[in-house]
């Protein structure tokens, strides 16, 4: 299928506007067009709110990871006042990556030229320097980006004019109260490459259509079912399904006890939450985990798999004996959503791909792909 004259004119998508079971998907090209998937950095993951994992990552002064987020080179950095920090890893003498990897660091240094950075990003050696006219230090410190939190949750957003983080998800902090997030700790971060697009990605983890086929050998016991997504009154949408038994484990596997403080539907099921853009949640009855979507091209994405488990679960004498099992869990239903996510890319990519149909189990599908389009097109 050839992209439209005009890619971002709304009358090449009336098919996807309409009723989720009367839609047709998002055409091929929005999965593979360079741009495409420009209009996306600059609409959609340089605006919104973005995922960046947990801030007990960085527990200490000095603890710092980089990252690149469509594109941004980002460092994040716990300062001496307990502060966690993004600040732009682009020196401000000629624009070397200042931070690389993750450690613990007393400053920041430029491996250029040595210019080096506090660790709240103000420039406070610069060797060489006092000779040239008019130069102030005060005036090179590293840019600050938007850094917020919510139950030890960071989030990072690039948008001077955005909303805060607590307004962009409204009422998702109360929904998932009971899971007590504050008392957790990630125990464990599994990154992989893949060669799809991020939507590819976003859409399998949120429907479970797929499960009997792609996790045939796994969790395709779990129950599936056609509840409508889970109303929202913030900047995700998410599906919740009842039934019995941790979903972060193997059947028949025993698994950690329940977190004390569920209550209502937490007591009864879990969640499945995407928080837009590209962050899924799974919250179960023992623990939750993540799916972490970094777009690096219309083709390429880093996933990180987070999974947090409560403090007082995390300090028991067997907890590394039985976390193993949940381990296991991801990494074989992961790898399994990997395999498929790449091989339909590569179908995707062909000129005889078409836009197809939704069944009733994908209602999350169709909501995604018009959430993109409401922000992408003119
Ligand atoms: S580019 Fe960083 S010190 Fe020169
Ligand atoms: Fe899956």
């Amino acid at each position: 299928m050839t992209a439209p004259a005009d890619l971002f004119d709304p009358a090449a998508y009336a098919a996807v506007r309409r009723p989720h079971l009367e839609a047709e998907t998002l055409p091929p090209f929005c999965y593979t067009s360079e741009a495409f998937y420009a209009r996306e950095v600059e609409r959609i993951f340089l605006k919104e709110w973005n995922f960046i994992g947990r801030v007990d990552r960085i527990p200490n002064a000095g603890d710092y990871f980089a990252l690149d987020f469509a594109g941004v080179p980002v460092v994040v950095v716990r300062g001496k006042d307990g502060v966690v920090r993004a600040l732009a890893n682009t020196c401000r003498h000629r624009g070397a990556k200042v931070m690389a990897g993750e450690g613990t660091c007393a400053a920041l240094r430029c491996p250029y030229h040595s210019w080096t950075y506090a660790l709240d990003g103000t420039l406070k050696g610069a060797p060489e320097m006092d000779a040239t006219v008019g130069f102030d230090k005060a005036d090179f410190a590293l840019l600050p980006i938007r850094l917020e939190t919510w139950a030890g949750f960071m989030f990072i957003n690039f948008d001077a004019d955005a909303v805060s983080l607590m307004t962009f998800l409204g009422d998702l902090p109360e929904k998932l109260a009971p899971y007590n997030f504050e008392a957790m700790t990630c125990t464990r971060r599994a990154e992989y490459d893949l060669a799809c697009n991020w939507k590819i990605y976003v859409e399998n983890a949120m429907e479970s259509y797929h499960v009997p086929t792609v996790h045939m050998s796994s969790i395709q016991q779990q129950k599936r079912d056609h509840n409508p997504p889970i109303a929202t009154g913030g900047g995700y949408c998410g599906l919740f399904t009842r039934h019995e038994g941790s979903r972060a484990i193997l059947p028949g596997e025993a698994g950690f006890p329940y977190i004390p403080t569920l209550v209502g539907d937490t007591a009864e099921g879990s969640f499945y939450v995407l928080i837009y853009p590209s962050t899924m949640f799974g919250c179960t009855y023992d623990c939750m985990w993540w799916l972490e979507l970094h777009p690096e091209g219309p083709t390429r994405t880093k996933l990180t798999v987070g999974s947090s488990f409560p403090n007082s679960i995390v300090a028991r004498d067997d907890f590394d004996e039985v976390v193993a099992r949940y381990y296991r869990r991801w990494d074989i239903s992961i790898a399994e959503d990997n395999v498929i996510s790449d091989r339909q890319q590569q179908g995707l990519a062909s000129p005889f791909a078409r836009p197809g149909r939704l069944s009733i189990m994908e209602p999350l599908v169709h909501t995604l792909g018009n959430w993109v389009l409401d922000r992408v097109l003119d």
